[in-house]
Order: C-alpha cells, then sequence, then structure tokens
C-alpha cells in the first residue's frame, strides 16, 4: 500500500494501533486509510472519534474492509467514511478511490475557503455602504447647515436683539411672553451655531497643540458639574486644527459629565497616550453606559437621548466629522472599565493634511457659490 500510493505521488505516514491513527488526525492528513480490525480498538470507533473531534472531522477516512458484505459496508460509510475498499485490491483500485477521495476533500476546502472569502467580503462591503451613506449624510448635512446659519444668523442676531430690548423697555405684563420668546430664539441660535460646526472650523490652520494641556482646560470648564474628574497621561503634542480638536474633545467629556447626573460619587476618567503614529484620548465614566440598540446610531446627526435645553444630538457627528478630517476616529463602547460608556478618540501626531484640505475646498465652494 505504502508502495502504490508513494508512486503516486502520496507522502504516507503510517499507524500500528487505531489510537496512533487518532495522533495521526490531528495532522489533519488529506486521507486516512483505516483497517476495520486494528488491534486496540475498532477502526469503526476510530473513524467516528476522527468526525467527532473538532480538529479532526473534516479528515476523510476510506475503509480496508475483509469482506464486501453490504452489512459491513454500510456500517463502515454510516460511521463517516468517504468510501471503502475491499482485500484483496489491486493498486489501480486503491488509487483510483483514494484520489476520488482526496479530489472532493480538497475541492470541499477550496469551496469552504471560497465561501468564507465571499462573505469575508461582502460583511466589508456592507460595511463601507454603511460608511458611504453617512459620510455622504454628515456631508450634505454640513453644506446645507453652514449655508443656513449663514442666512440665518443675521436675521437671528436681530431678533435676539430686539427681544432683549424689548424685554428691558416693556412693563412686566408682556415679560412672561418675552422671555420665552427669547428663549426659544436663543435656541434656535444654539442649534444654528451647532450645525455650522459639522462643515467644520472656519480657522483651518493646522498648528502644534499640546493635547494634554487642552484637555485639562476642556474638564476644567465642566467644574460646575458635580462629577469628579481626573486625567492621566504625559504632555503631548499633534499637527490639528486646534478648534476642532476642542471640539471632538469637549463632545466626549461632555458626553461623561453629563451621563454622570444621577450617579452617586459620579467620576469621569480621561486618559491620553501616544500608540505608533497616533494619540490616544480615552474617556471614561461611571454613569449608565448606553444599550446595545443604541450604539448603531450615537453618531447619527440629532441622535439623542437627553432632555436638556441645548441638547440637540449633534455632539458626536460633529466630533467624528472633525476626527476624520483629521484622519483620526471616535470609537464608542456601552460599557467600560468604570461601569459606563467609554469613548475613545485617535488622532494622527500629524494630521491628514489633504482630508484637512478636503474640507477647507469644501467650504471655499460654499462660500464661492454664495
Ligand atoms: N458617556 C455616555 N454615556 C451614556 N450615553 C452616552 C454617552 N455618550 C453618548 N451617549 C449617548 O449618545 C447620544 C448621542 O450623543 P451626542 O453627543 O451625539 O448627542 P447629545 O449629547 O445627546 O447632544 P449634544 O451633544 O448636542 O448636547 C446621547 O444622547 C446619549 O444617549
Ligand atoms: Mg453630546
Amino acid at each position: 500500500m505504502r508502495r502504490t500510493l508513494e508512486a503516486n505521488g502520496y507522502d504516507v505516514v503510517e499507524g500500528e494501533t487505531g489510537a496512533a491513527g487518532l495522533r495521526l488526525a490531528q495532522s489533519r492528513p488529506d486521507v486516512m486509510v483505516l483497517d476495520l480490525n486494528l488491534p486496540d480498538m475498532s477502526g469503526l470507533a476510530v473513524c467516528r472519534a476522527i468526525r467527532g473531534g473538532a480538529a479532526t472531522e473534516g479528515v476523510p477516512v476510506v475503509f480496508l474492509t475483509a469482506s464486501d458484505d453490504e452489512k459491513t459496508i454500510v456500517s463502515c460509510l454510516e460511521s463517516g467514511a468517504s468510501d471503502y475498499v475491499s482485500k484483496p485490491f489491486t493498486p489501480s483500485v486503491l488509487t483510483a478511490r483514494v484520489d476520488a477521495v482526496v479530489r472532493t476533500h480538497k475541492a470541499e476546502i477550496a469551496r469552504r475557503r471560497h465561501t468564507e472569502e465571499l462573505s469575508a467580503a461582502y460583511a466589508a462591503l456592507r460595511e463601507a455602504r454603511a460608511e458611504m451613506v453617512l459620510q455622504h449624510r454628515l456631508t450634505g448635512l454640513g453644506v446645507l447647515a453652514a449655508g443656513v446659519a449663514h442666512e440665518m444668523n443675521s436675521p437671528l442676531a436681530a431678533l435676539i436683539a430686539s427681544l432683549q430690548f424689548a424685554l428691558r423697555e416693556q412693563g412686566p405684563e408682556h415679560e412672561a411672553a418675552l422671555a420665552d420668546a427669547l428663549t426659544a430664539a436663543q435656541r434656535i441660535a444654539e442649534l444654528v451655531k451647532r450645525m455650522r460646526a459639522i462643515a467644520g472650523s472656519t480657522d483651518r490652520n493646522v498648528r502644534r497643540i499640546d493635547l494634554r494641556a487642552r484637555v485639562e482646560q476642556i474638564c476644567a470648564a465642566f467644574e460646575s458639574f458635580p462629577a469628579r474628574v481626573t486625567i492621566e497621561g504625559p504632555a503631548l503634542n499633534v499637527d490639528a486644527v486646534d478648534n476642532e480638536v476642542r471640539e471632538v474633545l469637549t463632545a466626549l467629556i461632555e458626553n461623561a459629565v453629563q451621563a454622570t447626573q444621577a450617579t452617586a460619587d459620579p467620576r469621569v476618567n480621561v486618559s491620553l497616550w501616544q500608540e505608533g503614529d497616533g494619540v490616544i484620548v480615552v474617556v471614561d465614566d461611571n454613569g449608565p453606559g448606553i444599550e446595545d440598540a443604541d450604539l448603531p446610531f450615537l453618531f447619527d446627526p440629532f441622535f439623542t437621548r437627553k432632555r436638556f435645553w441645548k441638547t440637540t444630538g449633534l455632539g458626536l457627528a460633529i466630533a467624528q466629522a472633525a476626527a476624520r478630517r483629521h484622519g483620526g476616529e471616535i470609537t464608542v463602547d456601552g460599557r467600560g472599565p468604570l461601569g459606563g460608556a467609554r469613548a475613545r478618540l485617535r488622532l494622527p501626531v500629524v494630521a491628514d493634511a489633504s482630508a484637512v484640505g478636503d474640507a477647507r475646498a469644501l467650504l471655499a465652494e460654499l462660500r464661492s457659490d454664495r
């Protein structure tokens, strides 16, 4: 058998017993030729064990049987064998059967690999499509927002000034109505300002920024909140658009601080470090965390679960757009080590100039259109 198989291009490894056969099966040979009668156990048991093992289940088995009575053959095939050869056999029958089984086995492996590659490609495609849709929406929103914001700014400013004047000069009979109108106008002004931010800061100069110092500044702005905010990490420089870095850090830290408002002993921790050619800023809080069902929508413009006066649901959308313009990325986990959510920002140490430039081109385009 060895001579016949080797003459046909096979490398043959032999085992004397069923146990040895099971060990050999672990190395996943292309085929195992198994005798039905072995010194330590039955060939059928060996075959069943091969089928049952996670590492060996795909290894094809060809039985050597002393008889070709129907019962023997059926039990061979039922134990999971691919084929059988009855003794005595000629070299050409053995080779033909083994070849056929190996061919099928290899085709199966190729088919499986192909299916895996296809489903990986499909998953990548779906992801790319989702990404494109989001990008498209952000760009569309950015263009719309910048235009609308520009048009609304002056009349809004006039409206607010008039309301403030009226509130000062009028008698008390209209005071409540005027105050409400002023609040509403200010709310619109806030929304307009936020929508403008999606298209990016108008100052697009890339400057060297001490990231840790920025984090400290922004955390200090949230001092009036009850959360105990800690910062860990060294001084780190990045080259980026300063306003946008502030915008991103503010969005993440603000969300964390707001999330802990109903927590006893509220805590927020910001840590930063360098990783390869990027810097990482991680913001953890001990708020309620984020439900799995919400995770796909966090970066969607206007997605919010909050009921605060100033809430627009644009925080993460604006921050993600700004991070991406720098060649960076924000990811959010629903549950982090402090028990609440964990937001993670990655920025390249040196902002991707072409990405930052694109945004500049977009803004220039908007202005020239007007
Ligand atoms: N640290 C966090 N803990 C719990 N939920 C969070 C956290 N960060 C974000 N979220 C969830 O993601 C939503 C979207 O966040 P995003 O910052 O985009 O908008 P917002 O905070 O609701 O509004 P805005 O940022 O305009 O004030 C939030 O409403 C909240 O439900
Ligand atoms: Mg927010």
